[in-house]
């Protein structure tokens, strides 16, 4: 674990918060597939003028704060859902995150719409974390 925080903060490129989020994102203890990972990759940020670099950090942390506590954060990812798509599924876990407010969610949906949609291929990511899909 301590080896995965060097390399993050070498590279500067991940925020505390990621690395904090790391421990809950991977409930398994996987620390070797954490040191290959590259959240900010993975949780990109496409150009867009509806969702610009700033939502996008915001939508990020929230996510990694707010929505890796049941599950990793595999199953968000991999979605290709349209916007009607993450309404439904914000809809379905209205009260799995009581603690977030319109706002909020609506920079998430707006983030995950523009981000991770079926005109983009999923991130991809290492065997053992796409094993973890189905892991609830
Ligand atoms: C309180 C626990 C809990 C929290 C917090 C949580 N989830 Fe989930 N999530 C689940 C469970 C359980 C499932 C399995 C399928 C189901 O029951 O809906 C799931 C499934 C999913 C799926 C895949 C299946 C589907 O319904 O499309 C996605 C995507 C997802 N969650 C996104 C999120 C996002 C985004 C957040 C943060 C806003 C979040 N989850 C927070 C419990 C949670």
């Amino acid at each position: 674990m301590l080896n995965f925080l060097k390399i993050m903060s070498s590279r500067n490129m991940i925020r505390t918060v990621f690395i904090v989020g790391s421990l809950l994102i991977l409930p398994h203890g996987q620390d070797a597939v954490a040191q290959d990972l590259d959240l900010a990759e993975i949780f990109r940020c496409v150009p867009s003028e509806k969702v610009d670099e700033a939502l996008c950090g915001e939508a990020r942390d929230l996510i990694i704060d707010n929505c890796t506590i049941c599950h990793a954060f595999v199953p968000i990812v991999l979605q290709q859902f349209d916007e009607q798509g993450w309404d439904g599924l914000f809809d379905r876990h209205a009260d799995r995150s009581p603690q977030l407010s319109v706002t909020q969610v609506a920079d998430m949906k707006k983030y995950l719409a523009e981000n991770f949609n079926s005109s983009l291929d999923p991130p991809e990511l290492p065997q053992a974390l796409l094993d973890l899909w189905t892991s609830y």
